[in-house]
């Protein structure tokens, strides 16, 4: 069943270019994204004026990084909601907001009783879920299943990246719909989408590079995740990954927020999982990096190799291939994957079946 591997976690990790080629090709048509064999019919993202993500857990940091893209891409304002405080409040939301609901299982309580809420506004609601025939799909509007396969760890791995490449193909469809993106750039960014395939082949095979860091980080009792823009939204997830199945306490900053408090948690040799692949900050992560060096930190950076030229500011280097910006979350969430899964195992710990978690949260 675990197909030769030792966990499903990591049987999971390896099969994610498997479950986006998946999810992503059959929504190809003519190189530009297409739904109409999902029944999503153009007029749900001409008629928007804005997005409301609804989700739990990893579920919702797929949906923190779809907000950072489509914002920074189309201008669409989407706010991402934490399903358990948006079922219990007077929304903001009305017949001009899409509701994206995010679930693997779709069955998670609180993310149904909030897609209900959404419906009950007056929102239409789509839904991203990997699991056919769940409660979430049933009960939604529109339905863009990812096709991961079965996820069996506790901890999410591949439905977190089609659950991003979910919300990607969303964003390229509503940006050319809207005639934000014109059919080239939205065929570009297509095949940068699928580019992101092979690139993350290549990832994986960092992973002895990624074991000697989790041989790190497992004697230590904190780690701190930073990054800057895109890399802020991953590392969120990153942290709560590392959390979830090695119990090493983690938190994820924005970078620029570190000298605003947290910087006073980074001792003599702390981990600090430093994403850098976003050009535009690229000069503030470093000095950010610089920071944290100096105040003793242990740094493991994770950037592009033809963008690392600052050898002497970290203690471990974990390259990704070189991408445009916007995609390079999905192979650096594969290092994050890795390093969760390599600290948790290093340390001894049920990788699958984590302390007090369950697959599928189904219970208030
Ligand atoms: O099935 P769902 O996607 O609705 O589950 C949401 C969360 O419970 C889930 O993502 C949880 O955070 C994972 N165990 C994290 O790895």
């Amino acid at each position: 069943q675990k197909g030769g591997y030792p966990h499903f976690m990591l049987k999971e990790i390896y099969e994610q270019p498997e479950a986006l080629r998946n999810t992503i090709t059959p929504r190809i048509v003519n190189e530009l994204p297409d739904f109409t064999e999902d029944g999503i019919d153009d007029e749900v993202f001409k008629n928007l004026e804005n997005i409301t993500v609804v989700a739990c857990g990893t579920a919702m940091h797929a949906g923190i990084v779809g907000k950072a893209m489509i914002e920074k891409e189309l201008k669409i304002p989407v706010n991402v909601e934490i399903a358990s405080e948006f079922r219990y409040k007077e929304p903001l939301i009305n017949e001009k907001t899409l509701v994206i609901v995010t679930s693997q299982s779709g069955e998670t309580i609180d993310t149904l009783e909030a897609l209900r809420l959404a419906k009950r506004c007056g929102s239409k609601v789509l839904s991203i879920v990997n699991v056919k025939g769940s409660t979430i799909a049933r009960e939604s509007d529109y339905v863009l299943y990812t096709h991961a396969g079965p996820e069996i760890a506790v901890a999410s791995t591949k439905a977190y990246s089609v659950q991003m490449a979910a919300m990607y193909l969303i964003g390229c469809r509503l940006g050319y719909v809207k005639g934000i993106y014109s059919e080239d750039r939205a065929k570009a960014f297509i095949r940068q989408l699928q580019g992101v395939i092979p690139v993350i082949e290549e990832t994986l095979k960092q992973a002895d590079e990624v074991k000697t860091v989790a041989n790190y980080i497992k004697m230590a009792p904190d780690a701190f995740f930073i990054g800057r823009g895109l890399d802020y939204t991953l590392s969120l997830e990153g942290a709560l990954k590392l959390k979830e199945i090695s119990y090493v306490h983690a938190e994820a900053y924005a970078a620029g927020e570190l000298k605003h408090g947290t910087i006073a948690l980074i001792t003599e040799n702390v981990p600090v999982i430093a994403l850098a692949t976003q050009e535009s900050v690229y000069g503030k992560m470093i000095s950010n990096i610089r920071e944290v060096k100096a105040r003793g930190a242990y740094v493991i950076l994770v950037s592009m190799d033809e963008e690392y030229n600052d050898k002497d500011v970290c203690d471990k280097h974990i390259s990704i291939p070189k991408q445009d910006g916007l995609f390079t979350v999905f192979s650096a969430a594969v290092i994050l994957q890795l390093i969760a899964y390599y600290t948790s195992d290093a340390k001894g710990l049920d990788v699958d079946k984590p302390r007090n978690l369950a697959k599928s949260v189904t219970v208030e």
